[in-house]
């Protein structure tokens, strides 16, 4: 069983963006089954070093959207961005430096980590960004 399954209440209605959504889940989702299968330090590294950078592209997608389209909170919003990096590249280097194995607890901290961003945060951008003709 996937640990994140995509819902469409986790839409911005913003076809891109959800595309992008929607890859971070799989990627969340891989490093889960990854774990589960017992997969190897180098496996689960390559997974996790995928899903930093992914997120990378995707904030800078979502950051360039908000900023073309002027979202009053876009820099609010960018500093979450930020900060969430940072909470991802440390798993990524505990993982690294073997302080930490890839945990259920720590799948569920990504689980959140992107499921209430998008409930909490990017929502707030959706109708601005659809009005403005975002796709
Ligand atoms: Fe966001």
């Amino acid at each position: 069983m996937a640990l994140i399954d995509w819902s469409d209440d986790y839409s911005v209605k913003v076809q891109s963006i959800d595309k992008q959504h929607q890859k971070l889940v799989e990627l969340i989702n891989s490093l889960h089954s990854a774990m589960k299968q017992g997969k190897g330090k180098e496996a689960i590294e390559i997974v996790i070093r995928d899903l930093i950078s992914y997120t990378k592209v995707h904030f800078a997608h979502e950051e360039s959207l908000m900023e073309k389209y002027s979202y009053p909170g876009f820099l609010k919003h960018k500093a979450v961005h930020d900060e969430l990096v940072k909470q991802v590249m440390e798993i990524e280097k505990n993982f690294r430096e073997g302080k930490t194995i890839i945990s259920q607890d720590i799948l569920n901290f990504l689980k959140r980590w992107l499921v209430d961003h998008i409930l909490a945060a990017d929502k707030q951008y959706s109708s601005l960004l659809t009005g403005k003709g975002a796709a």
